[in-house]
């Protein structure tokens, strides 16, 4: 039965070009989860403006990314599909839980610090308080799981806290929400630099594959992807190049990284990188081609995310109702 279905609520923020990493490290798990659980899929357009984002491709991005949710294979009938901002009780609520959250707690992030580092003085308070708005998002639906990668545990460790707190000041509200990381492909790395994160705003394209990278562009940057001299397909830590190629080949096929390691011996890097190239190619082309069809047909994709807000804005509203009665405020 549908009410004894456990919650999941994940987001993706649609700053930038989406990559390998979100695929594996989220949505591919996503696609996985839809059946067994009642999952909220969000496009977080109000964590994307905490950088300067440009009218045109903000919006833009917010529908390829709405395009790529479905082409990778999430129903619009089991799971609800839709976007952040058409769901006010997302900024209220993050208000709501800014008041038991401390500037100690928000500024010991580890994102916060790498991104502080990055703009200095002129970061953005959004920047700093965009942990409490991701607590909103999960802790409005009563998530009990939030299917994300490696990246997000921290944040999900100060929902819980948060989460805590307000209960243990009031009363029972929120369930604890646990973090779901995939086993495999929770971390991809950065093709250049493999002891960093493949990210979207990496500098070097060849840092990344992009989910909409053409076929000949994947192929191209596996086959310029950093390894090592040492000839060995092997998954370790002193092979971070290696390792990586491994953990994507094994996130795509469900090769064992032993039947890799088995597969490659003896043989160099050069078949190796070939088939994880194909890997990726066969896993995403059909994917881009159906975002393209998706994308083509405007009136599809809005009778999706408005239908998402229409039974979003009901589930959260009524858990931001119980909130403002909790702390005091008066009911409308
Ligand atoms: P975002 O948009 O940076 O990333 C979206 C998802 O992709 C995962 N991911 C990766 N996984 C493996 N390897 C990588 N290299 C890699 N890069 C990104 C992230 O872990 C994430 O699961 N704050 C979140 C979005 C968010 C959210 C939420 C998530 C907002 N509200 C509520 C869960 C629940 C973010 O910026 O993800």
């Amino acid at each position: 039965m549908e009410e004894n279905k456990k919650i999941i609520f994940s987001g993706i923020q649609p700053s930038g070009n989406l990559t390998l990493g979100n695929y594996l490290g989220a949505l591919k798990n996503w696609v996985k989860l839809q059946d067994e659980y009642e999952c909220y899929y969000c496009v977080v357009d109000l964590h994307a403006i905490t950088v300067r984002q440009e009218p045109k491709d903000l919006r833009r991005r917010t529908l390829e990314v709405l395009a790529i949710y479905l082409a990778a294979g999430l129903d619009p009938e089991k799971n609800t599909i839709f976007i952040q901002s058409h769901v006010p009780a997302h900024a209220e609520g993050a208000w709501l839980l800014n008041c038991f959250t401390y500037t100690g707690e928000l500024s010991r992030m580890t994102q916060f610090k790498d991104k502080s580092q990055r703009y200095g003085e002129s970061i953005s308070a959004g920047l700093l308080d965009y942990p409490v708005l991701m607590a909103a998002d999960i802790l409005l639906y009563n998530a009990n799981l939030v299917p994300v990668g490696k990246d997000q545990k921290q944040h999900l460790e100060l929902t819980r806290d948060i989460a805590e707190r307000f209960n243990s000041l009031y009363s029972p509200t929120f369930n604890i929400p646990e973090p779901y990381i995939p086993e495999l492909g929770a971390k991809v790395m950065d093709l250049q630099e493999p002891t960093k994160k493949m990210s979207k705003s990496a500098d070097n394209p060849n840092s990344y594959i992009l989910i909409m990278d053409p076929p000949d562009v994947i192929r191209k940057k596996i086959s310029r992807a950093v390894t090592d001299s040492l000839g060995i397909v092997k998954y370790n830590d002193e092979q971070p190049g290696v390792k990586n190629l491994i953990t994507i080949l094994n996130a795509i096929t469900g090769m064992s990284i032993d039947q890799i390691e088995k597969k490659y011996e003896g043989q160099g890097y050069a078949q190796f990188k070939l088939d994880v190239a194909d890997a990726i190619v066969n896993e995403l082309e059909p994917i881009q081609k159906r975002i393209n069809e998706i994308l083509n047909d405007k009136e599809y994709l809005e009778s999706i995310y408005r239908k998402g807000a229409e039974k979003a804005n009901y589930v959260a509203n009524k858990m931001l109702r119980k909130m403002q009665k909790k702390i005091g405020f008066i009911p409308r």
